[in-house]
């Protein structure tokens, strides 16, 4: 068996290393230097287009991470070889100590003691009353439900959002258009957590927000095209937001002379809230393989028509 390999990140060698570990009957091409003999699987984060043409005669395509948008242009001709995201493989873990972190941080406001340590003053504050201090989480997927379960774990209040309803204990689930300005408007703290999709892009924005609890807080740890930079930066300059942790953004690195930097009521990290672990990673995709080839379906295989 041939697996094709491409990374645009500067780790290839490291993967294709677990790799060779974890499925030592395969060998393994590395686009673009080696494509003499065609692949059974691609395994690919954020192809060039050239490497696509080599696509078309796989089983397979494996994405190195969970979104997919990083495939945006896939020519129509690749759409009926099965793509498949990463589902968890160590990313959830890294997500709940995220978002967990950030909004503890608000609701204990440890800003505003920051602050008071700066001016050298004692002020203790009112406890925020926990019970109304709701979490909403955009996107209830596979990495969603264990954030919100870990929130609830810690006695907020937690709503999530998705296309189809959901079953999930402690979580009372909000699904479809129709029902985003309820779960929007109940929000203290909002979490996204959604695919980057032409239905997401932009989502974030002045409209939406503004439908937030006054004062509310957003954390965005699914891409930077679903926030419209301005219009967060406007409702929190206004006082209709507290701020804001940010971990992507549409253009990443983050331009130094964007706003986000230097903002004080906004957090910024460089796209690492969870990232791929590669020895998870290679052991669940090579399990993949190994049901793939005995006929078996696997998880995380995307829907096409919606691109998650
Ligand atoms: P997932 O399992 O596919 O979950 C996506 C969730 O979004 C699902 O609940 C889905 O609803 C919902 N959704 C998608 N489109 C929607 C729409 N138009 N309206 C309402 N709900 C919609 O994905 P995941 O594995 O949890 O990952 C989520 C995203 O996190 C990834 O796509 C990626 O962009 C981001 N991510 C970021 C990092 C980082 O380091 N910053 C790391 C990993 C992942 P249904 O359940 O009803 O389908
Ligand atoms: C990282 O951002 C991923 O989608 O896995």
């Amino acid at each position: 068996m041939k697996l094709l390999f491409y990374t645009a990140a500067s780790n290839g060698a490291a993967w294709v290393d677990a790799l060779s570990r974890a499925m030592p009957e395969t060998s393994i091409g590395t686009w673009p230097d080696d494509t003499t003999t065609a692949a059974d699987y691609a395994l690919v984060w954020k192809p060039p287009p050239g490497l696509f043409a080599k696509l078309d005669s796989v089983k397979a395509i494996f994405n190195l991470g969970a979104g997919v948008d990083g495939l945006e242009s896939m020519p129509r001709s690749l759409e009926n070889v099965p793509l498949i995201r990463l589902v968890d493989a160590g990313m959830a873990e890294q997500m709940v100590e995220y978002v967990a972190y950030a909004v503890l941080r608000r609701y204990r406001e440890f800003d505003v003691y920051a602050q008071s340590q700066r001016e050298g003053a004692w002020q203790p504050r009112r406890r925020l009353d926990k019970s109304g201090f709701r979490v909403g989480i955009l996107g209830i997927g596979s990495l969603g439900v264990v954030v919100a379960a870990a929130l609830a774990a810690f006695g907020f209040p937690v709503d999530g959002w998705s296309r189809s309803r959901k079953q999930i204990p402690d979580v009372r689930s909000f699904a479809g258009t129709a029902e985003l300005k309820e779960f929007l408007g109940r929000c203290h703290v909002l979490v996204c957590m959604l695919p980057l999709t032409a239905e997401t892009r932009g989502i974030l924005n002045r409209a939406t927000l503004s439908q937030l609890s006054k004062g509310a807080y957003v954390v965005n740890v699914s891409r930077g095209a679903l926030l419209v930079d301005e219009d967060l930066l406007a409702l929190i300059d206004s006082g209709a937001l507290s701020g804001a942790t940010l971990d992507v953004f549409q253009e990443e690195p983050l331009p130094p002379s964007h706003a986000f930097w230097h903002h004080p009521c906004i957090t910024v990290t460089p796209h690492v809230s969870a990232v791929t672990r590669i020895e998870e990673s290679v052991a669940q995709i090579a399990a993949k393989i190994r049901r793939l080839e005995a006929g078996l379906p696997v998880s995380g295989v995307v829907d096409r028509a919606r691109s998650y």
